[in-house]
């Protein structure tokens, strides 16, 4: 493996639970949030993990995992100084979801998405899609009754998307479902409300969805 050391911007249950998974399997973690004082006085079992600000686990990551809320997204980068972001492997795990209604809604879609607007904003990183259609427990040595999938996933780089696939094996999962372009980061990110339903129906948040041919 190339790297060892991974930044994750978010501190919300994903980035816990990302933080908590990498560091597992041997990783370097640093979470960044907007307030590291607080985060380090509650993360308990996380207490091998560094905390700092959002740019400096940014700057503490070969790969860097984007992790906060959709809404927030573009902000954090900036906030966390999209130079700190060059040349490297990023994961974007977020969705653009609005909840405000009861039900889940995308708050944008159709011909845009988070991602392609994080890659927008980060044009010298690899931007890949990854880790968005998944519950945050089944993102790090995932356990389906009926078989793990391929994760989805989906960037410009090619390189980069290699480089996912490694990092996704050492991880647990069996390899990657590879859909394209970052423009196709707008149909994964709408697959989310699809799983928040079919989660509602069946009562369970550990399901995923496969391709069968
Ligand atoms: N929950 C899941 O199982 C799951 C699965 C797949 C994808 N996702 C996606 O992963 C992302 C993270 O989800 P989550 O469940 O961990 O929690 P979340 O509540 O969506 O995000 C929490 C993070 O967002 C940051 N944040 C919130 N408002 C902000 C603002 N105004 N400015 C800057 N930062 C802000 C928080 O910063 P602080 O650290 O400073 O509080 C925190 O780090 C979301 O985009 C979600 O859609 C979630």
């Amino acid at each position: 493996m190339e790297t060892s050391r991974v930044g994750i911007l978010g501190s919300g249950d994903v980035g816990q639970a990302l933080g908590r998974g990498f560091a597992r399997h041997g990783w370097d973690v640093m979470l960044g949030t907007r307030s590291p004082d607080e985060l380090r006085a509650s993360i308990g079992d996380l207490a091998s993990v560094a905390v700092g600000s959002f740019s400096d686990a940014a700057v503490h990551g070969d790969v860097v995992v984007l992790a906060v809320l959709g809404d927030a997204a573009e902000t954090v980068v900036e906030m966390a100084g999209p130079e700190n972001f060059a040349e490297k492997l990023v994961f974007d795990a977020t969705n653009p979801l609005d909840f405000s209604s009861g039900e889940v809604h995308l708050s944008l879609g159709g011909t845009d998405s988070l991602g392609e607007r994080i890659q927008n904003a980060l044009p010298d990183a690899s931007v890949v899609k990854c880790f968005n259609t998944v519950s945050n427990s089944q993102m790090i040595d995932p356990e389906f009754e009926e078989g793990t999938p391929p994760m989805f996933i989906c960037g410009n780089d090619e390189e980069a998307k290699a480089r996912t696939e490694e990092i996704l094996v050492e991880l647990g999962w069996p390899g990657v479902m590879d859909v394209g372009d970052i423009t196709a980061a707008r149909y994964l990110e709408a697959l989310v409300p699809l799983w928040v339903r079919v989660g509602s129906n069946l009562g369970t948040w550990k399901h995923a969805f496969k391709v069968v041919q």
